[in-house]
């Protein structure tokens, strides 16, 4: 399997965009020690200190259709939340694809399409690990909001031990999901989640919305019962928990 290695970078997401549009195959990874530009989701900017986490993009060229390419993004989340219980943490998964140690956020999901109305011509899935950085690499707005594998078990990771493990989980459920489906990455999402079950605030890119997360849907969205008694369905947005 090709893996494209780089010291620094702009964005492995960036990266991987390109040499897929230049054919790049399915499961072709770009990995950097640094990224100087790290992007995180809806236009914010992912902390990407050199030599200490993971930033890596797996090029996918799955036979879906584009609605459903979500779905990877949660296929992503589950093998991360199983990676870091391995690793001996509480992990858990904050819907969509936050992953969280101590409700602190150590990894994050950032999964990029290219398609046509029909066909994905291909997905890319974009991770970034808080492995081994120190609080001081956070900017004081994240400080206590984030956090690392290392801080969260008082040792240092082995990073590259780290990247196979999470490598070999993903392949099997990405595995598991394109032969059978989105529904046993749906249940193991929801045994590792810690947003069901909770009052929540979404924010959308339209509105806020505030109820108790009681599901997700069998493509992926999360559905709100707001006090109302009606229940809505969010596909994109960010997640407050409330309790
Ligand atoms: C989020 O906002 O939670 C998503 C963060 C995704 C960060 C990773 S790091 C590797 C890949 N390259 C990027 O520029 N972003 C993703």
């Amino acid at each position: 399997r090709t893996l494209h290695h780089h010291a620094v970078l702009g964005s492995t997401n960036e990266v991987a965009f390109r040499l897929a549009q230049d054919g790049a195959e399915h499961g072709e990874v770009v990995v950097a020690e640094q990224q100087t530009s790290g992007k995180g989701r809806r236009g914010r900017v992912w902390v990407s200190p050199p030599g200490l986490n993971l930033y890596f993009s797996a090029i996918l060229r799955p036979e879906l259709p584009p609605q459903r390419a979500p779905e990877l993004t949660l296929v992503a989340a589950v093998a991360l939340a199983e990676t870091l219980r391995e690793a001996g943490t509480d992990a858990a998964i904050k819907w969509p694809n936050d992953v969280q140690i101590s409700g602190r956020k150590v990894a994050g999901i950032l999964t990029e399409l290219s398609a046509e109305p029909e066909r994905v011509h291909f997905v890319i899935v974009g991770v970034g690990v808080n492995l081994n950085c120190q609080a001081e690499h956070f900017p004081e707005e994240l400080r206590e909001t984030a956090t690392s594998l290392s801080l969260a078990r008082g040792e240092r990771v082995n990073r590259a031990q780290f990247a196979a493990q999470l490598w070999t989980r993903m392949e099997e459920w990405l595995d598991l999901y394109l032969e059978t489906g989105f529904d046993a990455v749906r249940t193991r999402w929801k045994e590792l989640s810690s947003t069901l079950g909770q009052d929540v605030l979404v924010r959308t890119d339209r509105n806020e919305l505030r109820g108790l997360a009681v599901d997700i849907d069998p493509s992926g969205a999360l559905l709100v019962r707001t006090e109302s008694g009606q229940v809505e369905r969010v596909l994109a947005g960010d997640v407050e928990q409330l309790r």
